[in-house]
């Protein structure tokens, strides 16, 4: 939910602690902040607003300066304020921290600080820690020490950065990511491989349960027990350079016009990933499919085309449900979890429950150094490139292709394996953006939005209706065509919007009643079909494609549509206002 950075250089830190920071605020934008050691003294630069907006107000990246720590905020704890922005000063202002995720004790903590008439200055949790590690700096003298103190008084799940005011770095793992890069001018530490991407690519894992000491002399690692834990060196993707706007106003249209390769990209599974996903499916009793938000979305659409085609009868489960779903775990489950960032905490906290019971995991996820990936039995990549933008877009697209490819393996064929007419579908529904771009400017006044889908169509008005939501901060509703009349019909009036996914397939003419039905009480209605009709205000031109294969377009003109809304109400859609790109919380 927040970014957390160090780095430990030999040149001026600040300005690659502002650039990390700019890379990694998907992951939190509330507010952002600096901490800088010059000499003995910690300077602290922090404020409300995005990193660009901070940093032209102070300056973050002028601090001079060779060890510094970076921070950019999704609160939890405490309102979006200047002095509840981190990074935070212990008492004394001998050290500085950064923190991501939950103290859940910090009020036990705190009151006991207080006591020992330790001062705070923010609301947050994070706060105690700054404290904690002071205090136990004071007792023990030691760096190590003091983190093997703090992190077992803490509970929650969390990752933070501490900058010492002798020039060292010390950073703790639980449940919250970490990675340490290796570059030329000196050590990184960050929430993701993008806080240095573009400048390494060298990287050494810290795993769940240690924590790091790093220097300009190099990095120790151990664990909370304090013992010493060797580590190696690891080379991640060099597409995870590749991550500016090119030609586009914003991250999301980009990753909207990106599809037709990254859907190309996803398909093409390996021969060995294939065997080895068919076997683990096959040979399993139960298949369980899980994510949250959008995941989910493809979660659903994935168990349709197993159980349709394949003989893997699986079952959707939302990840953040999952704890309260009467799943059946034992060795013989597979799940099989969906997520773009591998750092969901619903989605990591549903599948430690299947792998403590002996269940075999297979995730489908976008940065292969998540958690994620790592603690699966089987990752299979979505190769779709950095998503930045907070709204998911081609990740899910990414999802499903990566679904038709396993389900075409299954099922011998009976699946289309080849997405070349999709990709294709695709690039001219994009061509058609102005038309998009038109119905926007058209619907920008709406108020409520209500989304048609019938079978799996139903499935991409879910995800239709969460990119309206999210991106446009209109209200936006799915609901299956044939429900409309039993109750919502209620609520339509001229001045609602109904969009219908109706391709002429075997759910074409139960949708073409239910847009009727709609049209009659007066409502404006939107179809997205390969074939025109009377009945549709605004008709948005489907590809003829193979029907199996159909939400995978069906979803673009979704995608388009709400981000040209966002950009018509003055909504920023890179950065949708109170979201994060990962929710890493519980
Ligand atoms: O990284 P994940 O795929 O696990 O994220 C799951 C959801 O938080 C995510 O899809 C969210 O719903 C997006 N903002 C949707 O656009």
């Amino acid at each position: 939910m927040c970014s957390i950075i160090g780095f430990v250089s030999s040149k001026q830190a600040s300005p690659s602690i502002v650039q990390g920071l700019r890379r990694m605020e998907y992951r939190g934008y509330d507010s952002a902040g600096i901490a800088v050691l010059e000499g003995k003294k910690i300077h602290v630069r922090k404020g409300v607003g995005k990193v660009a907006e901070v940093n032209n107000m102070l300056g973050m990246d002028e601090l001079p300066g060779y060890v510094a720590v970076g921070h950019t905020r999704w609160a939890t704890h405490g309102g979006v304020t200047e002095k509840n922005a981190h990074p935070h000063l212990s008492s004394s202002g001998k050290l500085a921290i950064v923190h991501n995720g939950i103290v859940d004790n910090y009020r036990v903590l705190k009151e006991s600080l207080l006591k020992e008439g330790f001062s705070f200055r923010s609301e947050t949790d994070s706060e105690v820690i700054a404290n904690l590690l002071e205090k136990a700096f004071a007792e023990t003298r030691s760096i190590e020490e003091s983190m093997m103190r703090v992190v077992t008084q803490i509970d929650g799940k969390y990752a933070f950065v501490a900058i010492f005011d002798d020039g060292t770095l010390a950073a703790a793992r639980f449940h919250e990511p970490l990675i340490i890069g290796i570059g030329e001018n000196g050590y990184y530490v960050a929430s993701d491989v993008l806080g240095f991407a573009g400048v390494t690519d060298k990287v050494v894992y810290v795993d769940n349960g240690e924590f790091a000491a790093i220097d300009s002399e190099g990095i120790s690692i151990f664990d909370f027990q304090g013992n010493p834990v060797p580590h190696g060196v690891t080379r991640v993707a060099e597409e995870f350079g590749v991550i500016g706007k090119g030609k586009y106003v914003h991250f999301t249209l980009k990753e909207i016009f990106e599809q037709p390769q990254t859907i190309a990209m996803a398909a093409k599974l390996t021969e060995s990933e294939l065997k080895e996903v068919s076997r683990l499916l096959t040979e399993a009793s139960r298949v369980y499919v899980l994510g949250c938000g959008t995941s989910y979305h493809a979660a659903l659409l994935g168990c349709r085309l197993l159980s349709e085609y394949t003989q893997v009868n699986a079952t959707p489960v939302l990840a953040s449900e999952a704890k309260f779903f009467p799943t059946k775990y034992d060795s013989k489950t597979v799940l099989i979890a969906l997520s773009q960032s591998g750092e969901t905490a619903d989605v990591l906290e549903a599948v430690e429950i299947g792998l403590e019971k002996g269940a075999k995991v297979v995730s489908l996820v976008n940065v292969a150094t998540s958690t994620l990936a790592r603690i699966s039995t089987l990752s299979i990549g979505l190769r779709c490139g950095p998503e930045i933008g907070v709204a998911a877009t081609k990740s899910f697209t990414s999802q499903l292709a990566t679904f038709y490819a396993i389900a075409s393996h299954l099922s011998g064929g009976r699946v289309p394996s080849d997405l070349g007419g999709v990709s294709k579908g695709i690039s001219e529904l994009l061509v058609k953006q102005t038309h998009l771009r038109e119905v926007a400017r058209r619907m920008k006044g709406a108020s409520d939005i209500y989304v048609l889908g019938t079978g799996p169509h139903y499935c991409v008005a879910l995800e239709g209706a969460l990119k309206i939501k999210e991106l446009a901060y209109v209200h936006a509703e799915a609901l299956p065509g044939g429900e409309l009349k039993h109750g919502p019909l209620a609520l339509l009036d001229p001045s609602v919007y109904v969009i219908v996914v109706n391709p002429t397939d075997a759910t074409y003419v139960d949708m073409l009643a239910s847009a009727h039905e709609a049209k009659s009480r007066g409502a404006k209605i939107i179809g997205i079909s390969d074939k025109p009709s009377d009945v549709y205000d605004e008709w948005v031109g489907l590809p003829k494609l193979d029907p199996s294969l159909l939400p995978l377009v069906e979803v673009v003109p979704f995608q388009a549509l709400a981000y040209y809304l966002a950009v018509e109400r003055n909504a920023d859609p890179d950065y949708p206002r109170n979201l994060a790109k990962s929710v890493t919380v519980k």
